[in-house]
């Protein structure tokens, strides 16, 4: 197999190693967290794209298959954090697949929620098939793609051909699901026929996640560099990324856990507060009732018949006494 820098003729010369060490495959973005932690399976990349997006500065980012938004609301963040002049496109029908399973009208919902209220100025959902969204994106504009649909050989096929001239002069591409060998998903025959046509890297944790440089005009230098270090320092690229993936899927259960346990305690705390009013009312009308008595007594005390009576009560207790 060939190596990376023998592959790309445009790679520059390979950097020195303290530079290659220091951030030509990891940064402070590495460790930067999601701060939208939805549900998905691609949680463990978060780190890997956080610094992809800071070392690569793509203008156009287009996602196939977004979902619940995990991964297209890191890229977003990251637009964000780093100040970028970009714009960024979430391309799903928002039904569901096969494999990712099919789901309600309240995924795009929330989604929709969530991109308008903090990423509407540079974000656009196009809500319609992958193929439908080529019309929306220009030729050789896209500096970064995310291919994350349906996963069968075929349709990942279908999906890097029809958008390949989509990327730019640049372009990146990311591969989700290349390790993943259950039932018919097929990304990963598919990336053994690419991977060793470009510029490659393949992480093995989180089901799998390929990167790719198509540019024609060669890549970045940064990604040149992150190309030329995984070389020679693959092992230790992926061990680095499979650890923080790792890390980041703990804390985000850890953090869910503890998130459910605050719902458990907010609702129990509401059914108490409920219980301690149902008994505050009970008392109060139990005091009420109390009152109305003592009333009711100091009246009859008070009244003319209870006076008459007086001598025969007595009477009666003296008989009583014998
Ligand atoms: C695996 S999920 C995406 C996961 C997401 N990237 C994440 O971070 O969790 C795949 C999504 O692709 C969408 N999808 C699959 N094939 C599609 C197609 N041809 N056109 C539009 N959407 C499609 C599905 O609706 C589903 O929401």
């Amino acid at each position: 197999m060939k190596s990376n820098t023998e592959r790309c003729d445009k790679v520059p010369r390979e950097a020195p190693l303290e530079r290659r060490a220091a951030g030509s495959w990891i940064s402070a973005d590495s460790a930067v967290r999601p701060r939208h932690p939805v549900d998905s399976a691609w949680r463990e990349h978060a780190a890997f794209a956080s610094w992809i997006m800071a070392a690569h500065r793509p203008s156009l980012v287009v996602e196939l298959g977004t979902h619940n938004g995990f991964s297209y609301f890191v890229f977003c963040d990251a637009v964000v954090r780093l100040g970028l002049d970009a714009r960024t496109y979430a391309v799903d029908t928002w039904e569901g697949d096969v494999h990712a399973g099919f789901y309600g009208e309240d995924v795009f919902a929330a989604v929709k929620q969530v991109n308008d209220a903090e990423y509407g100025s540079f974000s656009t959902l196009l809500r319609m098939t992958f193929d439908e969204a080529l019309s929306r994106i220009q030729d050789g504009s896209v500096d970064l793609l995310h291919l994350d649909g349906r996963h069968r050989y075929e349709d990942v096929r279908h999906d890097f051909e029809s958008w390949l001239p989509k990327l730019s002069s640049r372009g990146v591409v990311l591969f989700h699901d290349i390790a993943e060998r259950r039932e018919d998903f097929g990304v990963w025959r598919y990336w053994e026929e690419l991977s060793d046509r470009w510029p490659s890297f393949a992480f093995e944790h989180g089901h799998g996640l390929g990167v790719l440089g198509v540019g024609d005009a060669g890549l970045s230098p940064q990604m040149a560099e992150f190309f030329s270090a995984a070389d020679h320092d693959g092992d230790v690229i992926r061990s680095t990324y499979a650890a923080l993936g790792a890390r980041e899927e703990s804390d985000l259960l850890r953090e869910s856990e503890l998130r459910h346990a605050a719902e458990r305690d907010r609702r129990r705390i509401e059914t108490l507060e409920k219980e301690k009013a149902a008994l505050e009312g009970a008392l109060e009308s139990a005091r009420r009732d109390v009152v109305d008595v003592e009333a009711a007594l100091d009246a009859t005390y008070a009244s003319t018949s209870w006076k008459v009576t007086r001598p025969l009560r007595a009477l009666g207790s003296a008989v009583r006494r014998g």
